[in-house]
């Protein structure tokens, strides 16, 4: 009896047909077999968040999926979001509010924003603190990156309106100037 399975995966817009084991991992599919380096492994027991990735349009743990569960899903990886020279507008609110930090968690917290940011257009600061608490970083404070996906939420506020059908107007949004020093 053969454990392997045939199965196609789409990612980022692009089906592509596997040959895996019943137990390989989708970060394992993603990394390895795929060749998608962005998503990253941490503790491979869905505690640290470096895995997250989109399925179907929600955040998900790669490293507690089965590649084989995934099939016939929307699957989107940081990859996804820009390149190098066209970065997303939740890549440049990152990079804007120091918000990137290593490589390691990185990815997992900008899937995990882009996610949160689809279901809730105009959270409020809990709510974003209370995301992000979801993943893990391990060598610093996570102010940069609230504040990132505050001014991104406030950037597509003002450019979508906050129903996104009209301009501007009553969003919500971030009112303190970017490197204004931060409350104590
Ligand atoms: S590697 Fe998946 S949650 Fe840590
Ligand atoms: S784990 Fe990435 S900066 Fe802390």
């Amino acid at each position: 009896m053969t454990d392997q399975h045939l199965i196609t995966l789409t990612v980022n817009g692009a089906d592509h047909e596997l040959l895996v084991s019943a137990r390989r991992t989708l970060v394992d599919a993603i990394r390895h077999d795929l060749r998608l380096t962005g998503t990253h492994v941490g503790c491979e027991h869905g505690v640290c968040g470096a895995c997250t990735i989109l399925v179907d349009g929600a955040p998900a743990r790669a490293c507690l999926m089965f590649a084989v569960q995934a099939e016939g899903r929307d699957i989107r990886t940081v990859e996804s979001l820009g390149a190098p020279d066209d970065l997303s507008d939740l890549q440049t609110a990152f990079a804007d509010n120091h918000g990137l930090q290593c490589g390691f968690c990185t990815p997992g917290f900008l899937m995990l924003a882009e996610g949160f940011l689809s279901e809730n257009t105009s959270p409020s600061r809990d709510e974003i603190r209370e995301a992000v608490s979801a993943n893990l970083c391990r060598c610093t404070g996570y102010q940069t990156i609230v504040d990132a996906i505050e001014d991104c939420a406030a950037r597509r506020c003002q450019s979508h309106g906050p129903a996104g059908d009209a301009a501007g107007g009553s969003c919500p949004g971030r009112t303190r100037p970017q490197h204004e020093p931060r409350p104590a």
